[in-house]
């Protein structure tokens, strides 16, 4: 092929030499990784901060971080031989596991808890032709079943137990590094299963190990008010919050959250579903960034904590995980839509606009 239409996006092909492939691995993309990395223009004085950037992990293929995870779990699946993937999943893993497998001609299953999965998400997950288990039950219990059945049955699980997804999560960690020319002083994320501050962790240190980067960042995770196991100290039963995408009570990467936030210096903290939802509206009306509302927390948490008067300057960057057209009832629900009727005449949409006298 002619060299200039082989493909340079990808994780598999930007990032082969920090990754665990080999020569047997498919080189599968969907084009995921080098997402933007674009400087806030208003929130960062707000926050108490000299610098706020905002990794926009939106626009991955399928409009999650997850891509760059599942691009590895699913390469490896292929290698090992595997006919088929699972997952358990609050609806952004089940969408990019339904992509990644449509693509590799794979079979894919998702768990999902019932009544609780935004509906792009599982629109995504029904356009890919994903076998779709609605369960009676939240992620915990919908994962521990995904775990169990995976172990009977020769299924890949591609959750972020699943090493492989670790792996692919931390090379935003390289490109963060790679675009600024070091680490940030501050990594702020939110925090649900756990599986991507771990994999943000490992990509950082890994960035200071190689030299691209001189230090590390503190890392700031932030989890929902009503489903905040790692802040609690203990499980959260029956986990609540408008940001269903982290609406989990036992993450299984607990203990590398611990580890992100103990090494590095950082903090774990829980925001209101109130703060979320003032977030969620300060990045889409004063940044024009539009994301799902698990992706505001991290921007809620700096703003908490610069009111707070506990940041003083520095240059931070915030993971904005998923789109805001993955859920695009929330909007719905919480503004009054600013839409007025007229006829389709000049006079009609002067009207309108208020522009005639
Ligand atoms: N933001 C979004 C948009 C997510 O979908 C998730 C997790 C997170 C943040 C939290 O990341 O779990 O690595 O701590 N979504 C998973 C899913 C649980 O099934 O799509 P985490």
């Amino acid at each position: 092929m002619n060299a200039a239409l082989l493909p340079t996006r990808g994780v598999l092909f930007r990032w082969a030499h920090v990754l665990p492939v080999t020569d047997a691995t498919p080189r599968v993309t969907l084009g995921e990784g080098d997402t933007p990395l674009v400087r806030a223009e208003r929130l960062a004085a707000r926050c108490g901060l000299d610098e706020l950037w905002f990794k926009l992990e939106s626009c991955n293929p399928t409009g999650s971080f997850k891509d760059r995870g599942m691009v590895v779990a699913v390469a490896k699946a292929l290698e090992a031989g595997a006919r088929a993937v699972l997952c358990a999943s609050t609806g952004n893993t089940s969408a990019s596991a339904a992509a990644y497998a449509a693509r590799c001609g794979l079979a894919c299953y998702v768990l999902v808890p019932e009544g609780k999965v935004a509906a792009g998400k599982l629109a995504q997950a029904v356009a890919f032709g994903a076998r779709i288990v609605e369960v009676r039950g939240n992620f915990d219990e919908a994962l521990a079943a995904a775990r169990a059945v995976t172990e009977r049955h020769g299924i890949a699980l591609v959750n972020s137990v699943n090493p492989h997804r670790i792996e692919g999560q931390k090379t935003a960690a390289f490109e963060i590094c790679e675009t600024l020319g070091d680490a940030p002083d501050i990594l702020a994320i939110p925090v649900g299963n756990a599986g991507n501050i771990t994999a943000y962790w490992r990509g950082f240190v890994e960035c200071r190990e190689r030299g691209y980067a001189s230090r590390c960042p503190r890392m700031f995770g932030f989890q929902a008010a009503g489903a905040a196991p790692i802040v609690l100290g203990r499980p959260v039963e029956n986990p609540t919050t408008i940001a269903t995408a982290i609406r989990i009570g036992n993450p299984a990467s607990w203990q590398g959250a611990i580890r992100a936030r103990d090494e590095s210096g950082g903090l774990i903290e829980a925001v209101t579903d109130d703060q979320i939802l003032a977030a969620y509206r300060l990045l889409a009306r004063e940044e024009g960034i539009f994301v799902e509302p698990a992706s505001a927390a991290c921007v809620a948490g700096l703003l908490a904590l610069g009111e707070a008067g506990r940041l003083r300057g520095g240059r931070a960057v915030a993971v904005l995980t998923g789109n805001g057209l993955k859920d695009p009832d929330t909007p719905r629900a919480v503004y009054q839509a600013d839409v007025v009727r007229a006829p389709a005449t000049l006079e009609g949409v002067e009207r309108a606009l208020g522009l005639r006298g």
